[in-house]
């Protein structure tokens, strides 16, 4: 079938919207017609070249939908069902599967990061030349193949674009708080970077009773929807930003910071705002290949822990519902997360808007144009 699609063709280029061709789900796949793919930037990372990737590729890794046909073997999907898309499929038997860590699948990882598939071979063509699928996704399009596993059935009374954000930041930043670093009630918290993943992650320390939520950002803008969000102390990125930290926290530190920047200079500024004992949480994506220093004397004398987080350390068939169910009972304000709604055809206008920080989370809305 045809479908639009907004295509990266190279590192360093605009998305191109245009006609590609969709071929029908094969076995264990599923054909969803989508509603909203949000604007997160780790899409951003294959134009800017931190993340490489095979090329052309459709990005778009944070969607929702509606399915319109399965291939064959799929019994637990129907048409017609609202499924939020998972961009980190698991198997359920791999050693981590078997470990309760599904973000850690390695039977899918070779595939998903190849950009195909399951089977190792994409869907996706334009004039008979491959075209791959970031995380097996490739929600920026109209319409999408993807692996069954990806699809996690939710409620129907939760409007698609806000399904969509669960689909990753809700899931990363949420997830980062309660099971990453398992915040809990009247713990203290840092969270640098207030995009759609720290904002969640705000949202998560909320959740979960931190009386310290201190955002740390660069717009003054973010800010103010940090402290909206639950943020008890707001920071203007830079060099004062650790000696504000350690006033709000009675000169100690935070019992947890949390980086959701992707920068390494961040990262290792966020070490000095944990307190002696305390943990780090590393949420952002920093680019491939890069490092980061961080002090081992300081750790081993100070006990400091530093913990990667991916995915929210979430199980999306579990928390995906959960998220959702939290958003209903008005625990989590998923509304005022999306700042903003484009066609898809102003995507390279959402992506500028989010690297400008105008907006909380952008999102696209296959609906509009
Ligand atoms: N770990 C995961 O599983 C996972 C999942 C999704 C996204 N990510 C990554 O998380 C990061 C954030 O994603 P996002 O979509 O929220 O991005 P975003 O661009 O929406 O937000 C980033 C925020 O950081 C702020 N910022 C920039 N420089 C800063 C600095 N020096 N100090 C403090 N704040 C600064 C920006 O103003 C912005 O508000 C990215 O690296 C992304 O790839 C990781
Ligand atoms: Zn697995
Ligand atoms: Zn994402």
């Amino acid at each position: 079938m045809k479908i639009t699609a907004a295509v990266l063709f190279a590192p360093e280029q605009p998305f191109e919207v245009t006609e590609l061709e969709l071929q029908e789900p094969r076995a264990n796949e599923v054909l969803v017609r989508l509603a909203a793919a949000g604007v997160c930037h780790s899409d951003y990372h294959l134009v800017s070249g931190a993340t490489r990737h095979p090329m052309p590729v459709v990005a778009g890794h944070e969607g929702a939908g509606v399915v319109q046909a399965v291939g064959v073997g799929v019994g637990d999907i129907r048409a017609g069902d609202h499924v939020v898309l998972n961009w980190a499929p698991d198997c359920g038997r791999c050693f981590y599967c078997l470990r309760g860590k599904p973000n850690l699948c390695e039977a899918y990882v070779g595939p998903i990061w190849a950009g195909t598939m399951l089977d190792g071979s994409p869907r996706l063509s334009l004039r008979g030349n491959p075209v791959y699928h970031f995380c097996g996704l490739a929600s920026f399009a109209t319409h999408a193949v993807v692996p069954r596993e990806s699809c996690v059935v939710v409620r129907k009374d939760v409007p698609l674009d806000v399904a969509a954000l669960v689909g990753c930041a809700v899931a990363t930043g949420v997830g980062a708080a309660m099971y990453t670093a398992d915040v809990r009630a009247g713990d203290s918290t840092v969270i640098f970077g207030c995009g759609g993943v720290g904002l969640s992650i705000i949202q998560g320390a909320k959740l979960c009773g931190a009386q310290a939520i201190i955002a740390v950002d660069t717009h003054s803008a973010k800010l103010e929807i940090a402290k909206q969000m639950g943020a008890t102390v707001s920071i203007v990125a830079g060099d004062g930003a650790i000696q504000c930290i350690l006033d709000a926290t009675g000169g100690r530190g935070a019992d947890h910071a949390f980086e959701a920047v992707g920068v390494p200079a961040v990262q290792e500024q966020a070490l000095s705002a944990v307190r002696p004992g305390g943990t780090l949480v590393l949420a952002g994506l920093s680019p491939m290949g890069t490092g980061t220093n961080l002090p081992g004397a300081i750790i081993t004398r100070q006990e400091k822990t530093v913990k990667g987080s991916y995915y929210g350390s979430v199980h999306p068939r579990r928390d995906f519902p959960l998220l959702l169910d939290l958003y209903k009972s008005g625990r989590l304000d998923l509304d005022s997360l999306i700042s903003k709604r484009y066609p898809l055809t102003e995507i390279n206008r959402a992506y500028a808007d989010m690297l400008e920080g105008r907006v909380a989370r952008g999102v696209i809305r296959l609906d509009l144009d």
